[in-house]
Parts: C-alpha cells; sequence; structure tokens
C-alpha cells in the first residue's frame, strides 16, 4: 500500500514562537534535531527517495543535518503558510505518486504505527483527503476540526480565526493528513489568504473539497501524546521529556537497572548491556556502546564513547570520543577529552585528564595529572600531580611511557620523550631528557639543609 504514496514534510517556517535565531526544525528533543525524528519515521514508511521535505529557513543547515539520509528537497523561498509551502513542491510532487502523506517538522513523537493506521484508512475509504485528528483536554492552539449534522467533516478552523464557540470543540488537527495528490493541488490553486496571519493555510483545503463535493475523512487517534505540536520551548520541553522516557523505558525493559530514570537523559541509539547500572543525573549521548555489568555512577557525562566489560565510571566523571575497555575504573571527577584508549583494569583517578592517550591495560594515574598525546604501557604507575608538557606553543609532540615505568609525583614530561621500560622517574622531575630502559632519572636539584639556620634567624629579627 506504502507504495503509492510519496511523504511531504514541512519544514520551512522559522518558527517565530520559539523566539529562536535558529529555524525550529533544527532544535533539538531527545538528541536529535526535530526534523530528524520526522525524516526517520518517514522513511520507515517509504523509501527515502519518495521523501520531500520543504525548506527555507537555514534551509542549506537543514540539508546537512539531512545529508546522506537519500531524502529530496523542495525549497519555499517565502514562507506565506502550509498550503503554499506545499505549492511550492508542485513540479515535483505532482509527479511522486498518486498520494500524499503529510508531516509537519515539528510533530516528532508520531509513530509509524499511527501515520500507517492513518494511510489504510485513506486508502480503504477512498476519500480525498483524511486527516489524523485527536481528542485534547486543551486545545488551545491547534486548529479545530468541524464537523456538519451528519459528524462528517466540514472545515479546520484555525486558533486565531475561531470563534469562542468554535474555540471550545476539543477535537484537533494534528497536522498530518493523506491527499490523493491531483485533487490536492486543484483545492491549493483555490486557496486565499484571507485570514487574521494572511497566509495561505493547508487546512483550508478541506472546506475546498468538501465544497466540490469530495469526500473528507477524519482518523481518530487516541494516542493524543503522539501529535503534540511543539511551536514554544515549553513543548520543545515536553517532547524531550517524552523521548527522554522511551528511551530509559526501553534500556530498562532490556535489563537495565536505572536509578531514578527521569533524571537521566540517554540518546536514543545508545546501546548498554545488561546488569550494567546507571545512577541519577547520568547523561550518555551521542553513539555509545556501554557492555555489560558497568557501573555508571551519578552525574558522570559519556559521549560517543565505548565502553567494555564490568567498567566502573565514578561520580562526576566526564568521557568523550574514548574506549575504556574491560574492567577499567575511571573517577571520580576524571576527564577523558577526546582520543584516549583506556586498557583494561586501568585507573584512572580523580582530577585526572587524558587527550589522545593511549594507557596501558594495569596502569594507574590515581590523582591529578595531565596526559596529553601520551603512549602509556602495561602496569605503569603515573604519580600524583604528572604532567605531560605535550604543547610547545607551536606544536604537539609525544610522550611515551613504557611498560612497568614508575613516575615519581610531581614530575613534568617535557615532550618529546621516552621513559623506557621498568625505568623510574625521581618525585618533582622536570624532565627533558629520555630515561633508558630500568634506569632511575632525577631532573631537580639536589637538597642542602642548614642546621640551626632557625636560631639564627632568630637572633638576626629579634
Ligand atoms: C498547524 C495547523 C494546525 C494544526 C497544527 C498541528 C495550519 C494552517 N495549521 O498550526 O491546524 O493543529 O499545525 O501542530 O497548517 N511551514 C512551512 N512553510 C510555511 C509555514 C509553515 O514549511 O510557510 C512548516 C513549519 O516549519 C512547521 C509546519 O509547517 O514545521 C507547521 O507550521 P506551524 O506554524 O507550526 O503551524 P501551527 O500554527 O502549529
Ligand atoms: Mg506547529
Amino acid at each position: 500500500m506504502n507504495h503509492d504514496f510519496a511523504i511531504v514534510i514541512l519544514a520551512a517556517g522559522l518558527g517565530t514562537r520559539m523566539k529562536s535565531r535558529q529555524a525550529k526544525v533544527l532544535h533539538r528533543a531527545g538528541g536529535k534535531t526535530l526534523i530528524e525524528l520526522v525524516t526517520s519515521t518517514a522513511v520507515r514508511l517509504v523509501p527515502p527517495e519518495r521523501v520531500y521535505v520543504v525548506i527555507g529557513h537555514q534551509g542549506g543547515l537543514v540539508r546537512q543535518v539531512l545529508e546522506g539520509s537519500g531524502v529530496r528537497f523542495v525549497e519555499q523561498t517565502e514562507q506565506l503558510g502550509t498550503g503554499h509551502a506545499i505549492a511550492s513542491g508542485r513540479g515535483c510532487l505532482d509527479a511522486s505518486g498518486k498520494r500524499l502523506l503529510v508531516l509537519y517538522g515539528d510533530c516528532p513523537l508520531v509513530t509509524p504505527g499511527t501515520l500507517e493506521a492513518l494511510m489504510r484508512r485513506h486508502v480503504e475509504s477512498g476519500a480525498a483527503a483524511t486527516v489524523l485528528t485527536t481528542t485534547l483536554e486543551n486545545p488551545s492552539g491547534y486548529g479545530r476540526i468541524l464537523r456538519g449534522s451528519s459528524g462528517a467533516v466540514q472545515a479546520i478552523v484555525e486558533e486565531k480565526a475561531a470563534t469562542p464557540e468554535q474555540k471550545s470543540i476539543r477535537e484537533i488537527n494534528s497536522g498530518m493528513y493523506c491527499f490523493e495528490t491531483a485533487p490536492l493541488f486543484e483545492a491549493l490553486a483555490a486557496l486565499r489568504p484571507d485570514n487574521p496571519a494572511k497566509e495561505y493555510y493547508l487546512t483550508d483545503v478541506i472546506a475546498g473539497m468538501v465544497g466540490r463535493g469530495l469526500k473528507v475523512e477524519a482518523c481518530h487517534t487516541a494516542e493524543s501524546s503522539e501529535v503534540l505540536g511543539i511551536n514554544t520551548r515549553v513543548e520543545l520541553a515536553a517532547v524531550d521529556a517524552v523521548l527522554r522516557s522511551r528511551e530509559v523505558r526501553r534500556l530498562m525493559l532490556e535489563g537495565v537497572t536505572i536509578q531514578k530514570p527521569e533524571t537521566v537523559i540517554i540518546d536514543a541509539g545508545v546501546s548498554v548491556g545488561e546488569d550494567t547500572v546507571v545512577e541519577p543525573f547520568v547523561q550518555v549521548l551521542g553513539r555509545c556502546r556501554i557492555a555489560a555489568n558497568c557501573w555508571i555512577r551519578a552525574h558522570s557525562i559519556i559521549s560517543d564513547s565505548v565502553l567494555g566489560e564490568g567498567v566502573v565510571v565514578e561520580p562526576f566523571s566526564i568521557i568523550q570520543e574514548s574506549e575504556v575497555q574491560r574492567g577499567a575504573r575511571i573517577g571520580p571527577f576524571a576527564r577523558l577529552r577526546a582520543g584516549n584508549i583506556v586498557g583494561a583494569e586501568a585507573r584512572v583517578g580523580n582530577f585526572v585528564e587524558l587527550k589522545k592517550t593511549a594507557f596501558g591495560a594495569r596502569s594507574k594515574a590515581m590523582h591529578l595529572a595531565y596526559l596529553g598525546d601520551a603512549a602509556v604501557g602495561a602496569d605503569v604507575n603515573v604519580g600524583a600531580g604528572t604532567i605531560t608538557c605535550n604543547y610547545d606553543g607551536t606544536a604537539k609532540h609525544p610522550t611515551v611511557i613504557d611498560d612497568g615505568a614508575f613516575v615519581g609525583s610531581n614530575s613534568t614530561l617535557v615532550a618529546p620523550l621516552q621513559v623506557g621500560s621498568g625505568a623510574y622517574v625521581a618525585a618533582g622531575s622536570v624532565l627533558t631528557e629520555n630515561v633508558p630502559a630500568e634506569a632511575l632519572g632525577i631532573a631537580r636539584c639536589r637538597q642542602t639543609n642548614k642546621p640551626g639556620w632557625a636560631a639564627k634567624r632568630k637572633k638576626k629579627t629579634g
């Protein structure tokens, strides 16, 4: 059935009520832009080359976020209303198929199942148009469905144009419709912007079609939460909450313990293994894979990273674009900036920052260190306060610390530099030269003690 349909998504508006410089469909809910969410639903119903996105405001950016999706674009150069938006695509939509499913880019919660029911109803009833409607406790802001005495749909009236009596109607227009393509474009050609907003309303084609004796159907859904449209940031937050709760629910059903799930933010598409525990206020963002039996403690933020089995992330740690292998322990208050690989059973403790660093199996950096552009072998001990000086103001340089080396506390390793395997670096050293394997490197002033110095000073100062 779906092969008769092309889908058009309206996404050209600025979204004045968002009070934003950014086009509305580029705002994010559940970690994705609204246009990505709607488009991903559309491509589950028809092949991407049958999905047309109408773009206008920041159209270049909308194209960018949908790059690689295979959908097509239609430009609406002036935003003169939802009817005008579809009419802008006449050239290609006319030829795209017998039927159109119209979606709005600001209604991202609808599921493919609900849209399939709408399409089925449209095809089976033989209507020229079928509107997806629902009944809301508070319908304000939405177009209201006007039905005649027989119950048949007569028209949609927008809030701005509605009489007080019409405003009391609670059945609303979801903004999702099926149309037979040919009669739709005939009705669009007859639209006039004679409303308070001076726009060409797509909703007016309903009365136009009824007036010409065409059959118009309403398909009422009980799933009213699916039709929530985003016009303001308040609705954006409501939609975000729905998407977040869908995601944590999915993971809980797959065997992940999530404490206080209403505080946890997990992006769609993240995978988490069984018996992993996620504590309150954790965020897992972007493309993350977290294996089984991990323990992600409170307030940690993990993005675009891979965690092996049994990894523990202590509270308030940040892990970005990194891999943490089996049984490693990170934090509390650790920061893994981009491009790190932390080996199995390794420990990265509090106030330790890693950047582009490979940190070997069972190695430890427990306190207050910075390791950047470093290759640290296995079983290395990095003392508290160790710093790799990887940047000379112009270029970055590597530091290599081989297997089993011991770097004493408060050492400064001026890169490029290599500490050989099994070598020791004396605490407080400022190393500018390599330390050979099994050697001790000391680079600091020798201490001198002056006996009786304090008494002499007291005598002098009285
Ligand atoms: C619209 C419907 C309303 C419905 C509601 C559901 C109309 C006239 N009204 O109102 O009946 O209850 O959605 O959420 O259709 N757009 C364009 N080009 C334009 C104007 C808008 O592409 O010239 C796009 C917007 O980017 C947006 C969508 O169309 O994604 C809907 O526009 P919006 O202004 O949000 O319409 P609503 O006032 O919400
Ligand atoms: Mg809207």
